[in-house]
């Protein structure tokens, strides 16, 4: 390699320069708990880093935790620095980001405290000149998203001049009813276009591509449906196991965790219609149309077309690491599923008969997220047999993560002589595309809901159906059909899962 300077690309060009937003405070209620910490403080920072915070926004952090001003700013300030994604921090960046950061001690039980922060808001608000725009984030355990809007009602934090939001992090409820529950409690106190629920998969750069890849090419949508395709695999695999979250996870589970929202967000964009317009309700209508067609499972569908899995200790990355049952939090015995995999038909006339096969799990042999769409095989072998053996059926992987992009595997000569026959791929990754690092989800959420943008997020309709084709597979599984299978850490989940793929005469890809 040479020293030589790298070209602008053109394509990198006006990456960053979209819509700044209105002047606004965002309350952080759980500011001093993990999510904040992770990934809101720091995609707060790379917004404020790209200029992309209005003038006088502030964060007011809301916790139980006896803070001042300062040394939350301390805390902030050390999460920035461990987990921003543009490193080294930006010092003079960070110190003016934390000049607009606040701390107020709250706990929600207590009406005087949220009276208590209108208080300091309005302070704040007139010493900064916001106008009165509000995003209340409830980065908190589920459980508490009922008090805090409450709370936000009875102290009239909900209204006023300028716009009130609420945003609220997954999982939405635990089932149809809960959701549907929490969706009219939430809906009483604020307007649902003021409600966003966060799925972060959506704002991730390439579950967007997802739309931009179907919906502004012409090349591959005449081939999208159930007379071109055989089937679609989705695949959410992670190495990691459940780290600290054994309370939360223990009651949730990899389909509640996992498939009701980010997977079934993923089947959804590959299967939609093309939305008449990238406008919020236009893209939620099409989405919940695809969720709606999704065909019930029955309880023998459930015993023949799903199955869960958890995992023992074993080796993952060349580390050994224990077992589900042996985390922290997790109850003994635990019935509790890491893995799933299952299968879903999409009843509609682009779809019918096409198989969706879901797959997700904890401490798998590495992190991957992709959607495989196989296409059928050629209905003749001009070639004959023996030269088409080692040929695979054409397939398009949308990478999610990581190693961001799409690959297309075809067929090709074998440079020889005679004819034999081998799949090739055709690779397109964003790295080198672009050239540059693509912005966190949160990112992109937190801005889009300053600027009032709620496309890529849930809609109400949308999270309850979601949860409407889930509900039959835990009931099922409450009643211990099929038995939850256990498989070693760092394996691609019990034998059960590639052996339902099998019987269908396919197999799962091996990223
Ligand atoms: C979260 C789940 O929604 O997504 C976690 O609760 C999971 O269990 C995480 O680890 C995966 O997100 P990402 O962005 O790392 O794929």
């Amino acid at each position: 390699m040479t020293g030589a300077a790298i070209a602008p690309n053109p394509l990198a060009e006006g990456l960053y320069d979209y819509r700044v937003a209105e002047p606004a405070i965002m309350v952080i209620f759980g500011a001093t708990g993990d999510l904040s910490g992770r990934k809101l403080l720091p995609a707060l920072y790379n917004l404020s880093k790209q200029r992309l915070l209005p003038a006088g926004f502030a964060v007011v952090g809301a916790a139980i935790d006896d803070l001042t001003d300062d040394s939350y700013r301390r805390r902030a300030a050390e999460k920035i620095t461990q987990f921003s994604r543009t490193q080294p921090v930006d010092q003079r960046v960070l110190q003016t980001f934390l000049d607009a950061v606040f701390y107020i001690k709250v706990d929600f039980s207590k009406l005087e405290d949220f009276k208590g922060l209108a208080r300091k808001i309005d302070e704040l608000d007139h010493a900064r000149h916001v106008g009165g725009n509000r995003v209340f984030y409830c980065a908190t355990p589920p459980p508490t998203y009922e008090i805090i809007t409450e709370q936000l009602k009875a102290s009239g934090l909900n209204a006023g001049d300028g716009y009130h939001r609420i945003v609220i992090e997954k999982p939405f409820g635990s089932d149809m009813k809960s959701a549907h529950e929490l969706n009219q409690i939430v809906q009483r106190v604020f307007h649902e276009d003021s409600v966003f629920r966060i799925d972060h998969y959506l704002g991730k750069e390439t579950v967007q591509n997802i739309m931009a890849f179907r919906f502004a090419n012409t090349i591959f949508e005449p081939v999208w449906n159930c007379h071109f395709i055989d089937s679609v695999q989705i695949t959410v695999a992670e190495e990691i196991g459940i780290e600290n979250r054994g309370a939360y996870y223990d009651k949730a589970g990899t389909l509640r965790d996992i498939v009701q929202n980010h997977a079934l967000q993923l089947l959804a964009l590959t299967a939609m219609e093309p939305s008449v317009a990238f406008e919020a309700n236009a893209v939620r209508d099409e989405k919940v149309k695809v969720l709606k067609a999704i065909r019930p499972l029955t309880d023998a569908d459930v015993a023949k077309a799903t199955v869960r899995g958890q995992y023992t200790n074993g080796w993952v990355l060349g580390e050994h690491v224990k077992g589900y049952r042996e985390e922290p939090n997790v109850a003994q015995g635990s019935l509790t599923e890491t893995f799933v995999a299952l299968r879903l038909f999409v009843d509609n006339w682009r779809w019918a008969g096409v198989p969706f096969y879901i797959r997700a799990g904890k401490r798998m042999p590495k992190r991957v997220t992709e959607i495989r769409i196989q296409f059928n095989r050629p209905p003749h072998l001009t070639f004959g047999r023996d030269a088409a053996q080692e040929l695979d059926p054409n397939a398009i992987t949308l990478r999610i993560q990581p190693e961001e992009g799409i690959s297309l595997k075809f067929g090709a000569k074998v440079p020889a002589a005679g004819i034999r026959l081998r799949s090739v791929a055709m690779d397109f990754l964003y790295a080198s595309s672009f050239l540059v690092e693509a912005p966190e989800a949160y990112e992109r959420l937190l801005l889009d809901c300053m600027i009032g943008d709620p496309t890529l997020f849930t809609r109400a309709d949308e999270v309850e159906t979601a949860w409407t084709i889930i509900d039959p597979i835990e009931a099922a599984w409450r009643d211990g059909r099929p038995p939850l299978q256990t498989y070693p850490s760092g394996t691609w989940g019990p034998a059960a899962g590639a052996k339902m793929l099998e019987a269908e005469g396919r197999e799962w890809h091996r990223p």
